[in-house]
């Protein structure tokens, strides 16, 4: 894999997240944030698979886009489409978006065209779902959001940033707690990072503040991505995510989750359906390269976890906002959505 540094240096624009790039899939390295703007290419699948699983691309949406230029860099090396589709949907199983981008492109006559308007699309769907999300915050609303939901999961924007910064754009004035998010700190490192370069202000608080921010009357409401929701509305989403679900209906606080319908997956009927990511233990017992447990303590590293329906207020996506009962208003946006795109060619 080829890694080149950007020209940054006092520059506010941010390269795409993920791009068709001569060949090759260019995206930032997510690794190297926030010290460093570095920008990785595939040239290959195996590559590919190895960025994704090692998180230097990651979120659900973004890798959506992965999965859907995996799909052009096996087409366009002569590989065996079913085994390739196999190896990138296998790097990580939680996010819908990842068999869907690969979906797309499989049954795609243009597999580079399709897997650039993927990315094209994504952006977009992302602005509207912003503008649809931008009037449940209030006026100088404090809102808490966890892991990283921003341009950086995306092709662009952001699903639960792109509804933050839909309403900073509108004038709205939010301001965003950030958690940190253990393990892998998207938090501290990407959301904060992208929230300083939108100008939103923001504060960095440990994932264990949360109760006590809510119980000092200090957030108005919870807006969080989505990994995967099934069709009754149960959401995966980064570790962590239930917990704050619970915390704002004991405050009486809403809890909004924002996705595109790409995230919907109408097949899986509920949360217990939905395969869950162990990650590996170094994720919990390192920090940094450095060890923070003792050697051979035993580790449950979970991505992510399941808030039932019942704990969210509503999903926003690009074709509106849904509320309870989500077995319909999920299954009636998502099938507006498809109504939209043309059908794939032959
Ligand atoms: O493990 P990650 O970083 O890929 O997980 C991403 C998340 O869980 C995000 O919170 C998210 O909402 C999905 S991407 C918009």
């Amino acid at each position: 894999m080829v890694s080149t540094v950007t020209t940054d240096e006092g520059d506010d624009r941010v390269p795409p997240t993920i791009e068709w790039h001569g060949g090759r899939v260019r995206m930032i390295d997510q690794r190297r944030l926030p010290g460093e703007l570095v920008m990785l290419e595939a040239a290959t699948v195996e590559e590919l698979c190895d960025a994704i699983r090692d998180l230097a691309i990651r979120g659900a949406p973004a890798l959506g886009v992965a999965g859907a230029m995996g799909m052009a860099l096996a087409a366009e090396t002569g590989l065996d489409l079913d085994a390739a589709a196999a190896a990138i949907c296998a790097t990580r199983p939680t996010a819908v978006n990842l068999a869907w981008g690969v979906a797309r492109v499989r049954q795609a006559a243009d597999p580079v065209a399709e897997a650039e308007a993927i990315a094209r699309e994504d952006v977009a769907r992302n602005r509207r779902l912003g503008a649809h999300g931008a009037g449940l915050l209030p006026q100088d609303g404090r809102v808490l959001t966890h892991c990283n939901a921003g341009g950086l999961a995306c092709a662009g924007y952001g699903t639960a940033l792109g509804v933050i910064r839909a309403a900073h754009e509108q004038g709205r004035a939010p301001t965003v707690w950030v958690d940190e998010t253990r393990p892998v700190l998207q938090g501290s490192r990407l959301t904060a990072w992208e929230l300083d370069r939108l100008g939103i202000p923001a504060t960095l608080v440990a994932d264990g503040m949360a109760a006590g921010l809510m119980g000092a009357g200090e957030v108005d409401c919870v807006v969080v991505g989505a990994d995967r929701i099934a069709a009754n509305g149960d959401v995966a989403n980064k570790v962590g995510t239930y917990g704050l679900a619970v915390l704002a209906a004991y405050h009486h606080l809403p809890f909004y989750v924002a996705a595109p319908t790409s995230t919907v997956d109408l097949a899986c009927p509920s949360g217990a359906a939905i395969p869950i990511e162990q990650r590996p233990a170094e994720e919990v017992t390192t920090l940094a390269g450095h060890r923070i447990a003792p050697e051979g303590m035993a580790v449950d590293n979970r991505a992510f976890d399941v808030t039932p329906a019942a704990l969210v207020t509503a999903v926003v996506t690009e074709e509106g906002v849904a509320r309870p009962p989500y077995a319909e208003s999920l299954a009636g946006l998502v099938g507006r959505a498809s109504g939209r795109r043309p059908a794939a060619g032959p």
